[in-house]
């Protein structure tokens, strides 16, 4: 297999450091993604609050995506103590 900056097997190094598709690169992506879906939720409560009190599944849509950030990030947290490898940190 050739990379575009090399002529040997060894991928560049900015591809080994972000590890595209490890399952913790996944992970951390998800939880990423995840909090900008939590965050409209509770933007959409605040909008809707200014029309009177919301419907009741606006006022509890927060809560799945909070339940994903819970596992997600205990997830990470986890890795960062279990793995001996600090998978779970970008850097250092
Ligand atoms: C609900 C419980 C939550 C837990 C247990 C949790 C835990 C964590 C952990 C362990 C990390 C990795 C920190 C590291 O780099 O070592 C992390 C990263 C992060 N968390 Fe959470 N989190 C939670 C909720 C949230 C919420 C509500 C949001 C946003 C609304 C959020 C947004 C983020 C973001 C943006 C990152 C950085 C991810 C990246 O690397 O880009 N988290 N969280």
């Amino acid at each position: 297999m050739q990379h575009k900056r090399g002529v040997s097997d060894t991928p560049p190094l900015d591809d080994l450091m972000e590890e595209p598709l490890s399952w913790n690169g996944r992970i951390r992506q998800f939880h990423r993604w995840t909090g900008i879906v939590f965050t409209a939720t509770v933007i959409a409560n605040f909008a809707t609050m200014t029309q009177g009190t919301p419907p009741s599944w606006v006022t509890y849509s927060p809560l799945p995506p909070l339940f994903l950030l819970m596992f997600s990030g205990l997830f990470m947290f986890g890795q960062h103590y279990v793995s001996g490898r600090r998978t779970a940190v970008r850097e250092g």
